[in-house]
């Protein structure tokens, strides 16, 4: 995305616009999928992925300001750059929204996330997440056991979540450029 100070609900296109491959998500240790989110209470690929990877706990969480007690400070700090000590998952289910990941580079990733998207961010990455023009989200969240939604803003890079992400994922590719030489 570009690095303008423009509303954070606008799109941030680069210009001229670059996109970039699900692959790239994958090497940043982010899962996704694409799901029938109009049938969810029936979708046996939903069902067959929370068994696969334990996600026990499950709520939905409407983002729009008749729904989400303390909506403004909510929108405020989902912007704010943070990181988890567990995976951020998330499936839309209506509506849309932005979440922004950072590369290998530090440059900021826009994934946009509509109906049926579902998306898991590792613990340890740092992200935000904003709505986007049309103002609205219906999202599950979901979590292995007990959920743990504490967000720790950037810097927190002393946390072993994050000390285990660099390891895994930044410096794997550092490593691999060094031995390609
Ligand atoms: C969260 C997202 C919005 O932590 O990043 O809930
Ligand atoms: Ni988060």
């Amino acid at each position: 995305m570009d690095d303008s100070e423009e509303d954070q609900r606008l799109p941030h296109h680069r210009e001229p616009k670059e996109f970039i491959p699900l692959d790239k998500l994958s090497e940043l240790g982010i899962l996704s999928w694409r799901l029938n989110a109009g049938d969810w209470e029936n979708d046996e690929n939903l069902k067959k992925i929370r068994e696969a990877r334990g996600y026990s706990y499950m709520d939905i969480c409407d983002v729009c300001p008749e729904k989400l007690p303390n909506y403004e400070a909510k929108i405020k700090n989902f912007f704010e750059e943070h990181l988890h000590t567990d995976e951020e998952i998330r499936y839309c289910l209506e509506g849309s929204g932005y979440f922004d990941v950072r590369d290998q580079n530090d440059q900021w990733i826009r994934v946009a996330v509509k109906k049926g998207g579902m998306i898991v961010l590792p613990a340890g990455m740092y992200h935000r997440f904003t709505l986007d023009t049309d103002n609205y989200i219906k999202a599950m969240r979901l979590f292995v056991g007990e959920p743990v939604w504490t967000p720790y803003n950037r810097p927190h890079d002393h946390l072993p979540a994050r000390k285990e992400y660099v390891e895994k994922i930044i410096n794997r590719g550092g490593n691999q450029a060094v031995e390609a030489r």
